[in-house]
């Protein structure tokens, strides 16, 4: 590898390593500038969702984690990444720079390479297997790596509590008629290479049914028994609450994931109670931890392979298309 990994094309191939990170509602909400030796990450902020993040905390924890994708791939290259978040204070959208050089030493974070490509979020029960105490300790360590800190909700009475408030950031949610708007704009066919993707038959509807319905009373109940029957329960926080924290903790985030996949693990989403303001307070409460929750996830083993979800062409994702010729 020594020797090609500064060229244009190797660039390109860590930003198809990017692009298959979790990005919100999979709006994928960034851009690459690419130079032989350099990308550049951009917050494309023309795909945030105002509504149901209007700070874009999670359009940047999205693009933490596409930036923690192109540092495991320059590691799997054979060279060390190094990182600059925010290089420039004029251009707050310009969230990191990435630089690399060619490495005698291979990264452990190599090892991470192949989970890119199998991480999936994993929206349906997961099996009864219990998760190891050793495995926990590795998520949180991962997450506390990248600067951020991770709560395991262990008790009966506080995974209750945790689910109550998923339940009712659920109902509050859904009551929105903008909030459903916004989620039935980004059900898009699988062909379109993001948003939720569903078949094209199903679209129509499933876009009216979420337009039309409040259907938040049942979302929560479903939710409130994923959470309950959760392997793992986890919060995902950080010390601020400003965007190098949340890009931090995108870092954060996907470092966990692909150390879960290396464990047989899955994961999903029920960020609801810090998506609703006033919940997030009391999700805080309830961790007891210092800072602020920015994610809770579920971790367990899936009973069941899902698809990859779709992705934007790599021409898509450039700031100059160009680049590809
Ligand atoms: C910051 C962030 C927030 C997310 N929030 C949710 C959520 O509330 N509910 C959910 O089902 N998925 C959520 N997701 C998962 C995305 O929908 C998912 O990453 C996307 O559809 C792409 O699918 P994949 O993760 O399987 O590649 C979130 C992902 C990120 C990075």
């Amino acid at each position: 590898m020594v020797g090609t990994v500064e060229t244009k094309a190797a660039a390109l191939e860590f930003v198809r390593a990017a692009a298959l990170a979790p990005s919100a509602h999979n709006t994928q909400p960034w851009c690459f500038e690419v130079e032989a030796g350099r990308i550049d990450l951009w917050a494309d902020r023309t795909r945030a969702l105002a509504v149901n993040d209007p700070r874009d905390r999670e359009l940047t924890i999205s693009c933490g984690a596409a930036l923690f994708n192109v540092r495991v791939a320059i590691a799997h290259a054979g060279s060390l990444a190094e990182v600059a978040s925010f290089p420039d204070p004029r251009e707050p959208d310009l969230l990191a720079r990435v630089t690399w050089t060619p490495s005698a030493i291979t990264s452990p974070d190599a090892e991470l390479f192949e989970a890119l490509a199998t991480r999936r979020t994993y929206r349906r029960k997961f099996t009864k297997d219990e998760v190891r105490h050793g495995v926990v300790r590795a998520l949180a360590l991962a997450a506390e790596r990248e600067g951020a800190w991770l709560r395991v909700v262990e008790t009966v009475s506080k995974r209750h509590a945790v689910s109550a408030l998923v339940a009712k950031g659920d109902e509050l949610q859904w009551i929105d008629p903008s909030w459903r708007r916004e989620l039935a704009l980004w059900m898009h066919p699988r062909r379109r290479g993001d948003g939720l993707g569903l078949p094209d038959i199903a679209v129509p509807v499933a876009q009216l049914v979420v337009r039309t319905f409040d259907i938040g009373h049942g979302v929560g109940v479903h939710d409130r028994e994923l959470t309950d029957e959760a392997p793992v329960l986890v919060v995902l926080g950080t010390l601020g609450d400003e965007a190098a924290d949340w890009l931090a903790a995108g870092q954060a985030l996907e470092r966990l994931l692909l150390t879960g996949v290396r464990h047989g693990l899955q994961a999903s989403y029920l960020n609801s109670p810090v998506q609703v303001d006033s919940l997030r307070a009391k999700l805080s409460h309830l961790v007891d931890h210092k800072g602020f929750p920015q994610l809770v996830l579920r971790l367990g083993v899936p009973s069941a392979e899902v698809p990859p979800t779709p992705r934007r062409p790599l021409e898509d994702v450039l700031f100059e298309p160009r680049a590809l010729a």
